[in-house]
């Protein structure tokens, strides 16, 4: 693993996990964890129970002994530790977004796709898929169970910057993360309603903000809950959007539209998606993830409004290998059902999904709002991917 912070520690809990609740037919054992600060690495090793640890991450992808590299990094290091590693042989997990430009992504879907010749898979972090009411919802559209899809309605809110004290991290220098919300949230929620109605966004018409254009450097370059330096009246440029806010055409016919800001007030993960169908209608909260809001329509107008099916029956997605009905889960359940998919595609020889071409057509659509919003909300279609890449 390359990276031990917020998604170093989330990833690790699930690979240390997953083959305790799952049967698998494949063990995971946490050989090399990497980070640059020699120290901190050591700790985190330790902390989060991997075996060795080192400042080079090219010492991960030059062991034979290690099958699997999971990339938890900000945006621009994901190409490079990618293309080595899959030139290595290895299998590889990255995070998403996939790169910070389309031509990263492209390289990396076109390099998945050879290494796959010689059996390295690969896969791209949308954790989201992996709550099971959103599998849920899925398999309820592709039953045929809401008719036709009309309207995908998808925001994802944060507020974790709406001071403007808060310091100039890496998530809001484009340098480093490619983007702001838009590729942070907005890029789990493309995936996510892509995943779930089955249909690919074609075109799109978005406005973006940046409210904050100027902030304090931060006394460390950490993640969201940073400090800054303390006095020093040091400032820098912020060079991402804070808010992203498109409507979008998908090619099922659906008219979609998607927001994503973290200058929600009071509003701290607010993933929150509604489809509406022609036979009825299902919304999901991440803040309640145990929960689907499902409206069936084809019931006697009597008996017609919202049920809340409490998604923890055995027979639910991922379900059966944790507790008893009602006994819930949360979000860091996401990450080992993610460490499930993954371990049971690379044992039995298939293609986990989300690959890296399925997220370079999700770069497609967040480089498609960027030129909208450039072009004053200009209607614009979605690149589709090079032919190299969805091979
Ligand atoms: N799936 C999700 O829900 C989710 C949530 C948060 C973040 N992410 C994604 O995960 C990735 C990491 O985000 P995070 O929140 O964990 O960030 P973070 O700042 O908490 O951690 C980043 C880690 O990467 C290390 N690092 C940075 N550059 C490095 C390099 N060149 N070599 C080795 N280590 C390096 C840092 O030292 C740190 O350990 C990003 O792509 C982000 O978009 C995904």
């Amino acid at each position: 693993m390359v990276g031990y912070a917020f998604m170093g520690a989330a990833h690790s809990q699930a690979w240390r996990t997953v083959n305790r609740v799952f049967d698998l037919p494949a063990r995971a054992r946490m050989a090399l964890i990497c980070g640059r600060d020699s120290g901190k690495v050591a700790e985190a090793a330790d902390r989060l129970g991997w075996d060795e640890h080192t400042t080079d991450w090219r010492e991960l992808v030059s062991r034979p002994d290690i099958d699997v590299v999971d990339i938890c990094t900000p945006g621009d290091s994901h190409a490079e530790i990618a293309l080595a590693a899959l030139a290595a042989g290895k299998h590889v997990l990255c995070e998403k977004p996939l790169a910070n430009t389309v031509a990263e992504a492209q390289e990396m879907a076109a390099a998945a796709a050879s290494a796959r010749a010689g059996g390295a898979r690969s896969m791209c972090g949308f954790n989201y898929r992996r709550v099971p009411a959103v599998a849920l919802m899925r398999q309820l559209v592709a039953e045929g169970r809401l008719g036709e899809i009309r309207h995908v309605r998808a925001t994802y809110l944060q507020d974790w910057i709406v001071d403007p004290q808060f310091p100039l991290v890496w998530r809001l220098r484009k340098e480093v993360s490619g983007s702001g919300a838009l590729g942070d949230i907005g890029a789990h929620i493309i995936d996510l309603t892509q995943y779930v109605t089955g249909q690919q966004i074609t075109g799109v018409s978005a406005v973006t903000e940046t409210f904050v254009k100027e902030r304090p450097l931060p006394s460390e370059s950490s993640g969201l809950a940073a400090q800054t330096d303390g006095g020093s009246a040091a400032t820098g440029p912020v060079t991402v959007d804070d808010a992203a806010i498109f409507v979008a055409r998908l090619n099922g016919g659906a008219l979609a539209t998607y927001e994503a800001t973290r200058f929600a007030t009071g509003r701290k993960n607010a993933l929150r998606v509604e489809i509406n169908g022609s036979l009825g209608t299902v919304a999901f909260d991440l803040e309640r993830l145990n929960e689907l809001e499902y409206y069936d329509a084809t019931r006697p107008a009597a008996e017609q409004g919202f049920s809340r099916i409490l998604v923890t029956e055995s027979d639910h997605p991922y379900l059966s290998a944790w507790w008893p009905p009602g006994h819930i889960i949360g979000y860091e359940h996401s990450f080992t059902h993610q460490m499930r998919d993954f371990i049971e595609a690379v044992a039995t020889g298939v293609d986990p999904s989300p690959s890296f071409a399925e997220a370079l057509q999700v770069q497609l659509v967040l480089d498609a709002v960027v030129r909208s919003a450039e072009l004053g909300s200009l209607w614009t279609a979605v690149e589709p991917a090079l032919a190299t890449a969805t091979a």
